[in-house]
């Protein structure tokens, strides 16, 4: 009967781990249940697929989508989703399903029941979903989000086209005008005593003096009217127009520029694009010396059927383009903010590469648009 109270000490022990064993799943269960509460709950959309199928939806995505649970479990979850979006949904579905560092979120777009667009983000993860791998997706409506920024960026699109029009106005209006008729009067005044000796000196004086001052007012008429909108560029189009900015620019600043134009000729390009372009070169010129400590600045144009390159380099100190950006962004500043809206007006990318005291690179690509030939 030695072995008694070894045999009861066993006996304890598995009762315990029996006990043990019985709580571990209940709590497991209980962790469970408390996660599908949570999920069912869930103000986001909450969706788990496999195989190219919804495995789960919760109430969220069913009101999100406008579509029945079992309408969205039957069919290929890609049929909701919108048709160019396919593409890279299925891509980042494919990365997703292999164990790895967590995917970046990601928007896209799903078509609900009523066929409206609901732009959605993304968030992903692997998961086991009743055992199995699947993809447990995070989404939430941001809809009204992309709405508004859609609308500030046709807002600001319409808002450059309304400035450059007005621009274009009043520079004609200075230039054909008011200048023309300042310089008539300047001649009327320089030969009013032509034929009239008996005119006293102090008089002839006066009337130099006036002369002067409408010299200058012409002058300061004409660099408005200039700066509104460079009359070369009316007259020759873009190309002479940047010749001529540059030159001047490197003779003002001190700042070698080189402007080099390629495969540019008898492009006839539409007005739209010859202002965007010529005040990105401005822009971009104006931060150099202002901001950049360069000393030389390279201007290439070139034409890459069907696009059109617009590459600015300067080898000053560089800066955090993210960071500015976003800044530009908060403030509706004209500048970086600008030319991204003026690039995005032609339909086109603009990047910016930067880094510490290894100068800056813009890079404009565009597609070429023709002027419509009248007559
Ligand atoms: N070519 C450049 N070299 C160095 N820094 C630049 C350059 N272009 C822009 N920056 C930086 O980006 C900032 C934002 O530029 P921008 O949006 O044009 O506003 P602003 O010129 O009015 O400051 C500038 O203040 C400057 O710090
Ligand atoms: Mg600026």
């Amino acid at each position: 009967m030695k072995d008694k109270p070894a045999y009861r000490k066993l006996e304890k022990r598995l009762a315990h781990l029996r006990q043990e064993l019985h709580r571990l799943r209940r709590s497991r269960l209980s962790d469970e249940a408390n996660f599908r509460l949570a999920v069912e709950y869930a103000n986001e959309a909450i969706v788990a697929t496999r195989e190219g199928r919804f495995v789960y939806v919760n109430p969220k995505a069913v009101q999100i989508s406008g579509y029945s649970r079992r309408t969205l479990i039957r069919r290929p979850f890609i049929q909701f989703i919108h048709p160019d979006d396919r593409r890279k949904v299925m891509d980042r579905q494919v990365q997703r399903s292999a164990p790895g560092a967590p995917a970046e979120p990601y928007l896209l777009r799903l078509i609900d029941r009523h066929g409206r667009i609901k732009w959605l983000e993304n968030h992903s993860v692997l998961v086991d979903w009743d055992a199995r791998p699947a993809v447990l997706s995070f989404l939430t409506d941001v809809t009204m989000r992309q709405q508004i920024q859609d609308r500030i960026h046709t807002l600001s699109q319409q808002l450059i086209r309304a400035q450059e029009n007005e621009r274009q106005k009043i520079s004609r209006y200075l230039h054909d005008n008011v200048a023309q008729d300042l310089s008539s009067l300047l001649i009327a005044g320089k030969t009013l005593f032509d034929d009239a000796p008996g005119i006293p000196d102090a008089v002839r004086q006066k009337m130099a003096r006036l002369s002067a001052v409408l010299h200058r007012c012409i002058n300061a008429v004409r660099d408005l009217a200039y700066d509104l909108r460079p009359p070369v560029m009316e007259q020759l189009g873009l190309v002479p127009a940047l010749y001529q900015y540059c030159e001047e620019f490197a003779r003002q600043s001190g700042i070698r520029a080189d402007f080099s134009p390629a495969g540019m000729d008898n492009l006839n390009l539409e007005t739209e694009i010859e202002i965007n372009l010529y005040r990105l070169v401005q822009e971009a010129l104006n931060n150099i010396r202002t901001h950049a400590g360069a000393s030389h600045v390279s201007v290439k144009l070139i034409a890459s059927s069907p696009n059109l390159i617009l590459r600015i380099e300067d080898n000053g100190r560089g800066f955090d383009v993210e960071e500015q950006l976003q800044k530009s962004a908060e403030t509706r500043r004209m500048g970086l903010g600008g030319m991204v809206e003026r690039v995005s007006l032609l339909k086109g990318k603009l990047t910016i590469e930067s880094r510490q005291n290894r100068g800056t690179k813009i890079f404009a690509e565009v597609p070429v648009r023709k002027r419509k030939t009248t007559g």
